[in-house]
């Protein structure tokens, strides 16, 4: 599978945020990142449902990453609102399988979060669950952050387990370096804020960052 680019909102201009989607959709992005924050799980507060019902019209698969407490409480609400994939952390719930369960029967492709610090032995738990692992190559919370380097190897960790053919998403500080990088460890979805809506261009800044770790 031919790795993919996820722009994350989380760096637009919430002030034009449909032109800026609309944007990276005209340059080819299929999937749009949707990080969802309660101020709990993770310090800041950022959107709800009604951020993915704002893009839900616009064709692009919403690729929802959840980062609250109690997700399976949500998931319903999010799938109405057009999320397409929906992912969850397991330290933010005691249920994760049932999250995981509850994700796909609302019609979503199901998938983990794993923080920097998550044990990747879980996996070996939920896979039958999981359409799709996350490897967040920062912290969760915050764009803007500098990628962990020990990233490299979790991913490659992370590939192992899960096989060849389920999807591996990194998150967090992906450039054009990093995310070369991360395909090569095994990542076949790049989540990328910073690198693509903090561009001037951003429609530009994904059509390189997407030729960049195709070529390799
Ligand atoms: C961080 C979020 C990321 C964030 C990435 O908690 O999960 O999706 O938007 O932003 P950049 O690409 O700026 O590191
Ligand atoms: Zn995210």
């Amino acid at each position: 599978m031919s790795p993919r680019v996820a722009p994350s909102i989380l760096a637009a201009d919430f002030g034009a945020l449909r032109e800026q989607v609309r944007s990276v959709l005209d340059a080819g992005a299929q999937l749009i990142h949707v990080d969802v924050m309660d101020g709990h799980f993770v310090e800041p507060i950022t959107m709800g449902t009604n951020a993915v019902a704002a893009l839900a019209d616009l064709g692009a698969h919403l690729d929802v990453h959840l980062m609250i407490e109690r997700p399976e409480r949500h998931i319903a609400e999010f799938a109405r609102a057009g999320a397409g994939t929906i992912t969850v952390h397991a330290e933010a719930t005691a249920h994760v399988h049932y999250a995981l369960q509850a994700v796909r029967e609302a019609g979503c492709r199901a998938g983990h979060s794993a923080s920097p610090a998550t044990p990747p032995a879980i996996l070996g738990e939920i896979g039958e669950m999981l359409d799709l692992a996350l490897c967040m190559t920062v912290n969760p919370g915050w764009g803007g952050q500098t990628f962990i380097d020990a990233s490299l190897s979790r991913i490659a960790g992370v590939r192992a387990i899960i096989g060849p053919d389920v999807e591996l998403e990194v998150d967090g500080g992906i450039d054009r370096r990093t995310g070369v990088a991360c395909v090569r460890a095994g990542a076949t979805l790049l989540v990328a804020g910073t690198s693509v809506f903090g561009a001037d261009d951003p429609g530009a800044a994904f059509h390189e960052l997407s030729t960049a770790i195709r070529c390799g």
